[in-house]
């Protein structure tokens, strides 16, 4: 068996245990990272690729936004398209100069990975039965084993970056938990194309036949979304289908609509809400999925395991400077407002943009003066606005990192 020291044991290395490793790392704390899938995996999983201005902000301050700074997009506007017009609102204007930037969650896995790399501290991928035990003491344990070696790690701290599907939640007594949950009677078909973006900016298309999102990833690859039953089988969808079924909900009647190409990828997502409180048992702290997760409608998930990180960073780091527990005391409080600001704006664009099952016409009016009012009030974009690109941190960036550049 080997036997490891650290002071924080990361189990997952997703955005949340890959972004928390090089905060600790850049304030001269230490850290051994477990994720169970290969590195070629944890890159290539497709998933969102909207950052907020605040995630942008602090990959920069990191020192790991030189890729972001060359290929991320900025976006200062999106469309909200319905009735056969798209209705632009002007982000960057209505939120006093932010933007978003539409970088691959993959890019940021895979930048953060060379980053942590050029570190030389442990980053264990392929590890085996991970397990976490001894939460309540003050030497919690990370065990698994790698290439064949039962591995022990010995930590001051364990930060539960696994995911909704991790070890690290289930890992935590019965009865410390209250989940709160929401499933949605819809998915998401979503599929990256070969074809050039056909507008600068996101579409969200509320449409009769459902909802359809138009998003990008290079200036040569779209990604779009289609909303579906929620158990649909992928193979109910040939290619030719899905181009139908966009083009159908996304064509406008000034002549928009997507460029057609071949199909790279294609996936169904089902949408859920989720959150486990308090996102701390002793010495285990939860931060991104692993506690929390939200429909992806408005692209807040890495943004929001971000935000759990600084605050576990800066938390980490009072305790080493000063011994005092306050900040982690508090970590999970602090989190929890963010996390129910961000629950609330994502079930609140998901309930907006598509179509219920079991709705009925007063419904379907109530939505589309919704969309009316959204698109003509200016305090009603503003609030789109402020929340798209994402709220103040609740930590000043500077007290987790000191800027770095692009
Ligand atoms: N042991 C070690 N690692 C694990 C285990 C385990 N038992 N279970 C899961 N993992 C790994 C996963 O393989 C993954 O690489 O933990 C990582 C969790 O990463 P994410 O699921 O990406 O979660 P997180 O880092 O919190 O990032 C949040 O991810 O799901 C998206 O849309 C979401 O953008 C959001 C972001
Ligand atoms: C994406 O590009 O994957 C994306 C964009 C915006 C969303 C969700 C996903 O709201």
């Amino acid at each position: 068996m080997a036997e490891l020291r650290t002071q924080v044991g990361i189990v997952g290395a997703g955005p949340a245990g890959l972004l928390l490793a090089h905060l600790l790392h850049l304030n001269g704390i230490d850290s051994v990272i477990v994720e169970n899938r290969s590195r070629e995996y944890v890159i290539d999983r497709v998933r969102a690729g909207v950052l907020e201005q605040g995630t942008v902000d602090l990959l920069h301050a990191m020192g790991v936004g030189a890729e972001l700074q060359r290929r991320g997009l900025r976006h200062e506007g999106v469309y909200i398209s319905f009735n056969g017009r798209r209705h632009r609102i002007d982000m960057t204007e209505l939120s006093g100069g932010k933007a978003i930037t539409v970088y691959g969650q993959n890019e940021v896995v895979r930048d953060l990975i060379d980053a942590r790399i050029g570190t030389g501290r442990p980053l264990y991928f392929n590890a085996q039965g991970v397990e976490v035990a001894a939460l309540e003491s003050s030497q919690p344990v990370v065990r698994f084993s790698h290439d064949g070696c039962a591995h022990q790690v010995h930590c001051d701290f364990v930060a539960g970056c696994d995911g909704f599907h991790g070890v690290c939640r289930p890992s935590i007594p019965d009865g410390v938990l209250s989940i709160y949950e929401r499933t949605y009677p819809f998915g998401w078909l979503g599929i990256l194309a070969e074809a050039a973006p056909s507008s600068d900016e996101l579409v969200y298309t509320y449409h009769d036949r459902g909802f359809a999102l138009f998003s990008m990833r290079s200036t040569s690859v779209t990604r779009l979304y289609l909303q579906v039953p929620p158990d649909e089988p992928i193979e109910n969808w040939s290619d030719e289908r899905i181009w139908d079924e966009l083009l159908r909900r996304m064509t406008t009647s000034d002549g928009w609509k997507p460029n057609v190409g071949p199909i790279l990828q294609k996936s169904v997502t089902p949408m859920r809400s989720f959150v486990a409180a308090p996102m701390r048992n002793g010495r285990l702290f939860l931060a991104g999925d692993a506690a929390h997760i939200v429909p992806p409608t408005g692209a807040k998930g890495l943004n929001l395991a971000a935000a759990d990180v600084v605050v576990l960073a800066r938390a980490v780091k009072a305790f080493y400077e000063t011994g005092s527990t306050n900040w982690l005391e508090s970590y999970s409080s602090i989190c929890l407002r963010r996390v129910w600001k961000a629950q609330r704006f994502s079930w609140w664009m998901t309930t907006l943009l598509h179509r219920l099952p079991d709705e009925n016409e007063f419904d379907h009016q109530r939505q589309l003066a919704d969309l009316d009012y959204l698109t003509t009030s200016r305090a009603a974009m503003t609030s789109l606005a402020e929340q798209y690109v994402g709220l103040p941190w609740e930590v000043p960036l500077e007290s987790v990192v000191l800027s770095r550049g692009a």
